[in-house]
């Protein structure tokens, strides 16, 4: 089974802060919503965030470039999944990529009643 899980998009121009440069809660729900998928597609459970930890702005991303985010779990626990986020993004004029965010994030899954449940480990 799969443990990673990547992602690419263009930074749009309503993906902008007032510098002109993507905002930071736009990479935060990317990085949410790439573990997100990443923890149901590997657990067939629905999951839900739990905790997030350690992230961090290395370099902003412009719009334009083409955004990358590339999600490995990294711990498997009984209910849990630890997956880090790499973001990258590309000037595709200038060929130049750069790291922009790395952070780690806990997904728990859940049942159908809504309590945590069990992660066959696949
Ligand atoms: C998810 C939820 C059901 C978990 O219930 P809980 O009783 O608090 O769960 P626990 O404290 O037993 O933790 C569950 C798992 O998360 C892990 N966990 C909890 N806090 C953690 C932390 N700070 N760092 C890393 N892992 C953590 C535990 O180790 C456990 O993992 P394991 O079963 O693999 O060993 C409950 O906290 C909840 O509903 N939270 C709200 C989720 C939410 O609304 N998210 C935002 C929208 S998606």
């Amino acid at each position: 089974m799969d443990t990673k899980l990547s992602m690419s998009f263009l930074a749009e121009p309503n993906d902008a802060n007032f510098s002109g440069y993507v905002h930071g809660g736009k990479v935060m729900k990317w990085i949410d919503e790439i573990g997100y998928a990443l923890a149901v597609k590997y657990s067939k459970k629905y999951c839900v965030t739990k905790f997030v930890d350690d992230i961090e702005f290395l370099k902003p991303i412009h719009i334009g470039d083409l955004v990358k985010l590339d999600a490995e779990i990294i711990k498997f626990g009984n209910t849990s999944l630890r997956i880090k986020v790499d973001v990258s993004s590309t000037n595709l004029i200038k060929d130049n990529t750069k790291k922009n965010c790395e952070c780690f994030i806990v997904f728990v899954a859940l049942d159908k009643k809504g309590n945590k449940s069990k992660i066959n480990k696949l």
